[in-house]
């Protein structure tokens, strides 16, 4: 864990004012280009739910972390996409943003979800609408979401307040 924190600390590329006015976009893609970081990252990750059997990553960078993880735990892995990827029939969650409100859809048929135990992983937890919204539909589907993780919390922005029962890691928070 340690080495997955330094590797967090060195390589994210800071932006301010992106995308919009005031705010500091924390861009992860150089973790994930390091082969090491990438490795520490996603064994860290997976140590969050070893019992988990299924992973779930959110749309866009959680699919990198989704995919690695369910390969090191041996599971499948299901992408929790923006509104309108999906074919129907989908459970659907809204979520706000900074301005206005976005939905995130998983397929409504063809996985049987039910008393399934999702590990759930994103990049990174700011508001925490978006992970909130992502575990409310595996909970609508009748799975567990037995742990959430996430690689950078912004812990000022208070995003953890707004998660459900499910414990919730961050390898990095600020
Ligand atoms: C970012 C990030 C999380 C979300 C966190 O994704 O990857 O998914 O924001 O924000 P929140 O905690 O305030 O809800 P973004 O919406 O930029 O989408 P992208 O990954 O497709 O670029």
């Amino acid at each position: 864990a340690a080495r997955a924190e330094d590797a967090v600390q060195r390589l994210t590329r800071w932006h301010d004012d992106f995308p919009t006015p005031g705010v500091r976009f924390a861009d992860l893609t150089p973790v994930f280009a390091d082969s090491e970081s990438f490795r520490t990252v996603l064994d860290c990750l997976a140590g969050c739910a070893p019992e988990a059997d299924l992973v779930a990553g959110v749309d866009a960078r959680g699919f990198l972390l989704g995919a690695g993880v369910a390969a090191l735990l041996g599971t499948g892995v299901v992408a929790v996409r923006k509104a309108g990827k999906l074919p129907p029939p989908v459970i659907s969650r809204e979520y706000t943003l900074e301005y206005g409100s976005a939905a995130l859809e998983i397929p409504a048929d063809g996985i049987d979800l039910a008393g399934r135990n999702v590990l759930l992983l994103d990049d990174v937890l700011a508001t925490g609408g978006t992970l909130a919204a992502a575990a409310a539909l595996f909970t609508d589907a009748g799975a567990h979401v037995v742990a959430a993780a996430v690689v950078l919390e912004l812990g000022f922005l208070g995003g953890r307040d707004r998660q459900g029962d499910y414990p919730l890691t961050s390898i990095v928070k600020l």
